[in-house]
């Protein structure tokens, strides 16, 4: 018995190294993803984990929390201090959980949202069929314009008129450009609905003020803490001050049991980094790094969705440019040691199993050193295996300048 477990224990040490020897050998052009800092991580997985803290900090329903109230308090504040905001949960395990609690402290079952379609860049908790979201509520959808692929204000204030939403969401999974909250507000006000602006993407830039900021204009805020802003996996939610109760009781008791304080912590640990003017210039980067990638594939005649990036993303319509579908062309690229994921395009004729485009973003290679110079040479590994995804003399040079590029970069890294 003692055997069996012991060689499950090297079976699992060995999968986790064989993930990291994965992450240090490939590029990584996922925009969702991140390599948060050695303090994110050392508190992310410590024995802060061990202690059960249901409720708010004074008010829990377990002993022993003194600490874990002062470190709770200092990560709101510190989340007030980032974003400028009045009040802050921070409790949130992932940013569904987050637009659940947001649902649930604004909504009741049968209401209705008005949200980007899922097709153009929206999100599954935006009120996709199969998620808890377009069970629960009545969901009307905007869309991109279909000529330039851009968000249409009038119409989504059309819509708005029509539909009368109680909710109406913006932020968004996989738009390039930016968003005019202002706008959105105006929509909003005129037919008295609540605006949740889901910043899960773009939260670092926001916090580097190098994004429009929502905090004038929406009634609540989320956003996820391990993309751009490059802390722990979790999540956060902002909101106006009279809305703070609410909330507070739709993350607990509504839809989460006890929070997690090595995440908690974790995210006090991102946020006094990305208090510092060095994430700015990071950020700074991020967009110069994606805007470099666009840039390319343009002058190549390629179809980059939206007309290039404002963001850390772009995407690539691969069915017209390459005559692949998206899974075709993320798997080939994966063949070379570049990961990115299939991602449906505006008004998308293709199933989300195989879609018609990849989505590509700069936050990963870029917290790994790599500038606009490396960013250009992958666009051009990338455009080449996609013109010529059978060329084996291609693959092969394509993949020894992948294997250049990590070994410069960060293959020997120890974190
Ligand atoms: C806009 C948006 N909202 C919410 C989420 C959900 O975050 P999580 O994966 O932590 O549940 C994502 C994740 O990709 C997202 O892009």
């Amino acid at each position: 018995m003692e055997k069996k477990s012991n060689s499950a224990e090297k079976i699992l040490l060995n999968y986790y190294q064989k993930e990291r020897k994965r992450q240090k050998s490939t590029l990584n052009l996922i925009a969702s993803e991140n390599y948060p800092s050695k303090k994110v991580l050392f508190y992310g997985g410590s024995l802060l984990m061990n202690k059960y803290a249901e409720g708010y900090p004074g008010s829990r329903y377990y002993q022993g929390c003194q600490y874990i109230d002062k470190i709770e308090e200092l990560t709101i504040d510190l989340a007030k201090k980032l974003f400028k905001f009045e009040y802050a949960n921070v409790q949130p395990h992932s940013g569904s959980q987050a637009n659940q609690a947001v649902y649930l402290a604004l909504l009741k079952p049968g209401d209705k949202i008005l949200s980007l379609n899922l097709l153009a860049g929206g999100h599954l908790t935006h009120g996709a069929k199969v998620n808890f979201s377009g069970t629960f509520y009545q969901v009307h959808y905007y869309n991109l314009n279909p000529f330039t692929q851009k968000l249409d204000y009038e119409e989504i204030s059309k819509i708005a008129q029509e539909v009368k939403p109680k909710l109406i969401v913006t932020g968004y999974s996989a738009y390039s450009l930016k968003i005019d909250f202002a706008k959105f507000r105006q929509i909003a006000d005129r037919i008295s609905a609540y605006l949740l602006a889901d910043i899960a993407h773009t939260a670092g830039l926001v916090a580097a003020d190098l994004f429009p900021n929502p905090i004038n204009y929406a009634d609540v805020i989320t956003f996820t803490t391990h993309k751009t802003l490059r802390g722990p996996r979790g999540a956060v939610i902002l909101a106006k001050k009279e809305l703070g109760a609410k909330i507070d009781k739709a993350v607990f008791p509504g839809n989460q049991g006890g929070p997690n304080p090595a995440i908690i912590a974790a995210k006090a640990q991102c946020f006094l980094e990305a208090l510092q003017p060095e994430f700015r210039e990071y950020q700074k980067k991020v967009l110069k790094n994606a805007k470099a990638m666009a840039d390319y594939f343009q002058k190549k005649g390629v179809k980059v969705i939206s007309g290039g990036t404002e963001t850390h993303l772009l995407l690539i319509d691969t069915k017209n440019s390459y005559n692949l579908t998206g899974k075709e062309a993320a798997e080939k690229l994966e063949k070379i040691g570049v990961i990115c994921n299939k991602n449906m395009l505006p008004y998308d004729s293709e199933k989300p199993w195989i879609t018609s485009g990849i989505r590509l973003g700069s936050p990963a290679l870029t917290t790994r050193g790599l500038g606009e110079k490396e960013f250009k040479e992958i666009a051009q590994i990338i455009h080449n295996i996609l013109q010529n995804p059978s060329d084996p003399k291609l693959k092969k040079a394509s993949k020894s300048k992948v294997e250049i590029l990590v070994k410069k970069f960060f293959q020997s890294q120890k974190h």
